[in-house]
């Protein structure tokens, strides 16, 4: 496959149905959750995906990273077609993911350990990236000894320590309080824009959030879940330095996200055959 240099990765028309049993019946019924979606990631930019609840954004990101296969449509990550989880990927997901059995240090290892890196560069890969997302002094402290907000850090270490070229996150701050949010949100632009550079793929509801953070915004439609539009973010790049949400442009694209998706969910719903 022929890629443009910039492009990390492609999504050629993926389609994904399941078979769900209806509540009100014991038939079973095919329900197409991504109708087709397509779209590029540009080497280093940080793209968001926002859409309706249901319209299939986890299932797409586990197609991406080759956890789940598509009826059709193929993912091309740096050229290749995606048939596995790719090494050089990394996955933030829904919920924190973590193990509770193990320490943070060693929850940040499990990746490279997967990857059959030794333990001494374990260890010291994993210690590298516990700094970068500020959980130095932590390390031997288990999941349930730290608060939510960490947490989530030690997903994001996690996921960076192996290096990835597209680091895939999904909703990763959705169970954490308002103010938590904020902050991460901030840190996490620091890392990947400024000390680790990555290219970045997010999953989020929160409009705001998808603004501040993306250089592009994929809208995606209510179930089957497709491309409506890819919105560029005209905004400087330097957004933890002060406040975009005084920039008009801000506004413009606050008040655009949110007339589509309300469109999407007053005209077809939000969980469609779910609540049958
Ligand atoms: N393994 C599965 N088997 C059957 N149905 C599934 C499976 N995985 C997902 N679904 C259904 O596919 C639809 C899309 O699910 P998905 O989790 O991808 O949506 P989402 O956009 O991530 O939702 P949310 O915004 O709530 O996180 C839902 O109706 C869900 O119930
Ligand atoms: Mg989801």
């Amino acid at each position: 496959m022929q890629t443009l240099q910039s492009q990390v990765l492609q999504v050629n028309s993926v389609r994904k149905s399941f078979t769900k049993r209806k509540t009100s019946s014991r038939k079973a019924e095919r329900v197409e959750v991504l109708g087709g979606v397509s779209f590029d990631l540009k080497s280093g930019t940080f793209t968001s995906i926002i859409g309706p609840s249901g319209c299939g954004k986890t299932t797409l990101l586990r197609i991406i990273d080759g956890l789940l296969p598509a009826d059709s449509g193929e993912v091309f990550f740096k050229g290749e077609l995606v048939t596995s989880p790719p090494p050089k990927m990394g996955f933030v997901f829904q919920g924190f993911g973590l193990l509770p059995w193990r320490t943070v240090q060693k929850n940040v290892e499990f990746g490279l350990e997967l990857r059959g890196v030794d333990e001494s560069e374990r260890v010291e890969i994993a210690r590298k990236y516990i700094q970068v997302v500020g959980l130095a002094g932590f390390e031997n402290h288990y999941v349930h000894e730290i608060s939510g907000g960490m947490q989530q850090r030690v997903g994001l270490a996690r996921a960076l320590s192996i290096d990835p070229d597209v680091l895939l996150m999904d909703e990763p701050f959705a169970s954490v309080d308002m103010q938590t949010r904020e902050i991460l949100q901030k840190q996490l632009l620091q890392i990947v824009k400024g000390s680790v550079p990555k290219t970045t793929l997010f999953v989020t509801h929160n409009i705001d959030e998808a603004i501040y953070l993306s250089d592009e915004i994929v809208l995606l439609t209510t179930r089957p879940g497709m491309v409506k539009e890819v919105i560029k973010v005209n905004l400087p790049q330097d957004r933890w330095n002060y406040d975009p949400r005084l920039n008009p442009e801000y506004a413009r694209l606050r008040n655009y996200c949110w007339s589509f998706l309300e469109k999407e969910i007053m005209e077809k719903g939000v969980f469609g055959s779910d609540l049958t």
